[in-house]
């Protein structure tokens, strides 16, 4: 008896929710369960699981024939505080086609594998779709494997723990290359809801550079130090998240954040000293991104120059905008159109572990709406009939990627 999309999106969401969302990140407790749990459910196929030696978790569907296998997935870790549908929709939903294909007693003619990538989030690691870039070569294994989350624990040490990896499941020690990737994944944002249609067939994933920033001022005694002579280090950091959100709105088409802000010593009555924070900007448009990453450097020698403060601005992360591929894209939406579903084309301003697929094998994105647009937040949804439509979709999408490509 299959168990829908969203009866199985509902046992997920019980792993690591709290009272404002759900939180699994990478190599933790929580997101061990989750990977069980699809482990568990892949064996009811009978189907085989694998992992790698980054966590990437792998569900394995023999083809007809042997050779590259045709790859599809997203992940199962969260941002902090984050929804029950975001990277979980892909795996529960990939997992419903191969359901779907046991159940209908269709081969295909490559083999089938779903992924669970590691880390997708830098929700724990700081950089994002860790996994996927290992798999890819963007990320050396092991220079991941000694990132360090804020706690000071490297990737290394989080794999070694008892929560790592999962038990009795063989590690597989190459990252073979697919034959092409698919990924099914949530708009995360308000563009299908408002044109009131229910697929999207992405055409690109948009570019990101993420940024460490450190401003230095001097911490003082807040009620005596005179306002001329201070060097207050959030004061800097508040000018130049400023700077950024202008010059975002002027370079248009692109978007910055400063989304994790660490004032020191952030006391009431302290002068702060120092303020560590992380800017992400993202566009399709690579020439946009170079634009605000020259802005924000100018900025940031405007500022410390004026204020007498120390900012020094370290590029942690680039990714270029990935073009999704033309020829998946057509198959893609030609299964939409032989069952009348109707779609649009659009791009994500999300990252997806799609965007390091790319990189490596031709990939496709199907969107399902988000309701209110509503993404990283615990009160994310998609309608059910959005879900179950998405994986039909995206099950047909699949079957005809497998005989086209
Ligand atoms: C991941 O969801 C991201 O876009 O940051
Ligand atoms: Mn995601
Ligand atoms: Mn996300």
């Amino acid at each position: 008896m299959p168990i829908s999309v969203c009866d199985r999106l509902a046992q997920l969401a019980d792993i690591g929710g709290g009272e404002h969302g759900i939180t699994r990140r990478a190599f933790t407790r929580d997101e061990y369960r989750a990977r069980e749990l699809i482990a568990g459910w892949a064996r009811e196929l009978a189907c085989d699981v694998v992992q790698d030696r980054i966590g990437n978790l792998f569900v394995r569907r023999p083809g007809r024939d042997e050779g590259p296998a045709l790859m599809f997935g997203s992940h199962l870790d969260t941002v902090v505080d984050g929804g029950a549908y975001d990277g979980a929709y892909g795996v529960v939903g990939g997992l419903c086609a191969l359901e779907w294909m046991v159940e209908h007693g269709v081969e295909t003619r490559r083999p089938l594998e779903l992924a669970a990538w590691t880390g997708e989030e830098g929700s724990r690691f700081a950089v994002g779709c860790l996994g996927s870039a290992v798999y890819v070569g963007w990320e050396k294994i092991d220079d991941a494997l000694e990132l360090r989350d804020d706690d000071g624990v490297t990737v290394r040490e989080a794999v070694a723990a008892q929560d790592g990896l999962l038990a009795n499941v063989c590690v597989r020690g190459e990252f073979p290359r697919p034959a092409g990737y698919a990924e099914l994944h949530i708009e995360q944002g308000p563009v299908l809801e408002r044109a009131g249609i229910p697929l999207g067939v992405v055409t690109a994933i948009a570019g990101m550079y993420r940024y460490d920033v450190r401003v230095t001022g001097e911490a003082g005694h807040a009620g005596t130090v005179p306002m001329s002579v201070r060097r207050e280090a959030f004061c800097g950091a508040a000018e130049l998240a400023l700077a950024l959100e202008t010059a975002a709105r002027d370079i248009g088409e692109c978007v910055a954040t400063i989304g994790y802000v660490d004032v020191r010593p952030n006391q009431t009555n302290i002068i702060s000293g120092e303020v560590a924070c992380r800017i992400d900007a993202r566009s399709v448009d690579g020439a946009r991104l170079v634009e605000i990453d020259r802005r924000l450097h100018r900025s940031a020698g405007d500022i410390a120059r004026r204020r007498g403060v120390g900012i020094e601005v370290e590029c942690f992360e680039t990714r270029v905008p990935s073009p999704l591929d033309a020829q998946l894209q057509s198959i893609v939406r030609e299964t939409l159109d032989a069952h009348a579903w109707p779609h649009l084309a659009m791009s994500s301003g999300a990252v997806h572990d799609a965007m390091c697929l790319a990189a490596i094998a031709p990939a496709a994105m199907l969107f399902v709406p988000s309701v209110g647009g509503a993404s990283h937040v615990g009160h994310e949804r998609t309608e059910p009939v959005d879900l179950e439509r998405g994986v039909a979709a995206f099950t047909q999408a699949l079957l005809a990627i497998d005989r086209r490509l």
